[in-house]
């Protein structure tokens, strides 16, 4: 059974509170147990880890070699910043899908860019909540064809 690791970067422990009108009013518990209930519908595993601190989520992808064998990842504003999370994923070449609840592409010039996209296999943005359910489902149909 194919186990999927969900990372969710700086501040989206504050979901529900935060910026609502961008982010919406679903909260991480909530989005970690919608999580659950689709990985369960398709047969795989997920856990979820959430924290504030880049080398923290660096730590946790290290830790994917031999556990993991997918990546959906909310790298929130380290998107826009580390190189240290895109080496992390590339360092051990695990597939990726990159999700943001808002389209950061309609956002500020500042989020356009992201050092992530390069090393994942896809990004889902725009999507609030559902971006993370669309990720997973496109992660675990990579899994299965690849
Ligand atoms: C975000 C978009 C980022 O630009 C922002 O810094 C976040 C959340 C999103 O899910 O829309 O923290 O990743």
């Amino acid at each position: 059974m194919y186990h999927v690791l969900v990372l969710h970067g700086p501040n989206l422990n504050l979901l529900g509170q935060r910026e609502p009108g961008i982010y919406g009013a679903t909260t991480l518990d909530t989005i970690n147990e919608d999580l659950g209930r689709v990985a369960k519908e398709l047969s795989v595993k997920v856990s979820s880890f959430q924290s504030n601190h880049e080398g923290a989520l660096v730590d946790a992808i290290h830790g994917t070699i031999g556990n993991y064998q997918g990546l959906l990842i909310n790298p929130g504003a380290y998107t826009h910043t580390s190189i240290a999370i895109r080496d992390a994923i590339a360092g051990v070449e695990i597939p990726t899908v990159e999700v943001h609840l808002s389209n950061i592409h309609r956002r500020e010039p500042f989020r356009h860019r992201s050092y992530i996209a390069p090393v994942a296999i896809g990004q889902i943005s725009g999507f609030g909540a559902d971006s993370y359910r669309l990720g997973l489902l496109a992660l675990v149909e990579y899994l299965r064809t690849h």
